[in-house]
């Protein structure tokens, strides 16, 4: 371990008469890419079979070798995964692309070109026999991605592996946005943090497959929107499955399907034509909540003038501005769970933009909980 990397863990403090969990080691990047050891060391845990977390443009991720069985099975236990929700593979240059696809459409090129790095996520056709069976979880089709972060591109290129890597978060919990939110959810669990500040765009990365007809299926939204792949692709359409409880048929990305970003408490999402009706029922109903003995949260938009009394309110910003509140989304639910929040009310916002990724995280949060005020 090099001097600068430190090794924590959450609940030593705890832990009197306990057994010490094992601690991770956490190298500190505070200038991304000018610390060249630190990488090549973080990089030699995961090309020796490690697990370790590392920043991305959306939210941390949890890396393994993408070839490495173990390695891969280590992160589906470190996060509590289910087995059959497939990984995203990493990688740093195009060329690692060909190692691992059969076929790249030109619409798929165009897409990369136009958006790599960056974070879209698109599933192919996967090479057989070169990643570990269990990154695809028995599917045909690999999901891969360029992340437009210089740590994250510069520990790929330091492993020499193209990484596997799911959100690094015990499955269930909000996507980590801060190392700080890893270190709470899996220090005890994983070989190591790479430290790189905070991530950038807050919700994860859209994930797409293209049809050979040129039909772009949205899977999951995410960072790169709807509008931005209109300008480069002419048919776009959200997977129907991602309907929720209303859908009839399985979403196309097996992740979707899961209950998923949630903080602990109970959590609906309140939307209305008119705001001052949504903030007066909202306000209603957080006071007969409290007087229920709840501990009330609220998660609104800067516009909102409603007095809630003594419940936690967290605001994710403007209204009009959608990618302030992707970026403030996963560390608001967890400030609720700090606090020991049971009931949380959140305002919806707008599907334009990224505005269609928060909405669908926070319809996730609530499972599919929506509550129309008119
Ligand atoms: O921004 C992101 O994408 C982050 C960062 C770390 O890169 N990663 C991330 O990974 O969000 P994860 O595992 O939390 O979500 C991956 C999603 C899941 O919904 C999964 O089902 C879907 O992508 N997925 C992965 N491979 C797939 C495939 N071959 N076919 C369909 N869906 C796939
Ligand atoms: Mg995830």
């Amino acid at each position: 371990m090099s001097h600068e990397a430190e090794s924590v863990s959450q609940s030593n403090q705890q832990a009197s008469g306990k057994t010490q969990p094992q601690v991770c080691t956490i190298w500190q990047l505070t200038q991304h890419t000018s610390q060249p050891e630190q990488l090549a060391e973080a990089g030699a845990v995961l090309a020796q079979g490690g697990i370790v977390a590392f920043p991305t443009e959306t939210v941390y991720g949890l890396g393994a070798d993408a070839g490495n069985t173990s390695a891969v099975e280590a992160v589906f236990a470190a996060k509590g995964r289910p087995a059959d929700n497939p990984l995203i593979v990493h990688i740093s240059q195009n060329h690692q692309l060909d190692e691992l696809v059969q076929r790249v459409l030109p619409l798929e090129r165009q897409l990369m070109d136009a958006f790599w790095p960056g974070p879209l996520t698109l599933v192919m056709p996967v090479m057989e026999d070169v990643l570990s069976p269990r990154v695809t979880a028995g599917l045909r089709t690999v999901g891969v991605r360029m992340p437009d972060h210089p740590v994250a591109l510069a520990l790929i290129t330091a492993s020499g592996k193209p990484l596997a890597a799911p959100s690094a978060n015990r499955s269930g919990r909000p996507s980590p946005t801060t190392a700080a939110h890893v270190a709470d959810d899996l220090a005890d669990r994983i070989d190591g943090i790479v430290d790189g500040g905070d991530a950038g765009v807050g919700v994860e990365s859209t994930v797409i497959q293209v049809k050979e007809n040129g039909t772009v299926f949205i899977l999951r939204p995410g960072g790169i929107t709807r509008e931005q792949l209109l300008t480069i692709a002419t048919d776009v359409k959200l997977d129907p499955g991602l309907a929720g409880v209303s859908a009839e048929i399985a979403p196309l990305a097996p992740g979707m399907k899961y209950t998923h970003y949630a903080p602990r408490g109970n959590m609906s999402i309140v939307i209305g034509h008119s705001p001052a009706h949504v903030g007066a029922w909202m306000q209603q109903q957080l006071l007969a909540a409290q007087q229920r003995g709840e501990q009330v949260g609220v998660l609104t938009f800067d516009e909102d003038t409603t007095d809630y009394g003594s419940a936690l309110r967290l605001s994710l910003g403007s209204a009009e501005q959608t990618e302030q509140a992707a970026s403030r989304l996963y560390g608001s639910l967890r400030t609720f769970d700090d606090h020991n929040i049971t009931y949380i009310l959140a305002q919806g916002c707008s599907e334009s933009g990224v505005g269609l990724a928060v909405m669908n995280r926070l319809s996730k949060a609530a499972g599919g909980q929506i509550i129309t005020v008119d």
